[in-house]
């Protein structure tokens, strides 16, 4: 395993972490409107779990005998909901690409394998929860009125 280029792809996800738990802070700060508080808490609830992602990301990095970055990647900053939502779904799509990178490099080392796999799940529900608050999703109803089948009898 190149160990060297795991805690580089690490450090990225590490640096774009920190990155989401300010801005997603800053948007909790910021957002107005009648929601407010719904948008409020849900960026710092996002924030926090960034929070999490980033203690561990630090824990593994240590791990691999690395030094984990206190830089945090580029924080973007609006006061338009849409377009919080919008940077919002940019990080997370950053971080799932990031982590996504490390999966081949860590495919000899099981529980680094199993770290690196749940980032990218995360990261990959992370961008659901932002598509689906921007309207992104395709999904369409063909059939407006579902009939139950009356149970069989054995
Ligand atoms: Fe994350």
């Amino acid at each position: 395993m190149d160990t060297q280029a795991v805690i580089g792809i690490l450090n990225r996800g590490l640096s774009i972490e920190y990155a989401a738990v300010i801005q997603l802070l800053q948007d909790a700060a910021l957002v107005q409107g009648p929601h407010r508080e719904l948008h409020a808490s849900f960026f710092r609830e996002r924030s926090e779990a960034s929070w999490k992602h980033a203690h561990k990301v630090g824990q593994w990095i240590v791990l691999l005998n690395g030094l984990p970055t206190v830089e945090p990647a580029p924080i973007k900053q609006s006061t338009d909901l849409t377009e919080m939502l919008r940077q919002g779904l940019e990080l997370e799509r950053e971080a799932h690409k990031t982590y996504l990178e490390a999966l081949p490099l860590v495919m000899d080392d099981a529980a680094l394998r199993l770290f690196v796999e749940e980032m990218v799940q995360d990261e990959r529900l992370d961008v659901e929860k932002f598509e689906l608050l921007l309207g992104q999703k395709t999904v369409t109803v063909a059939v407006k009125e579902v009939m139950p089948k009356p149970a069989r009898r054995p």
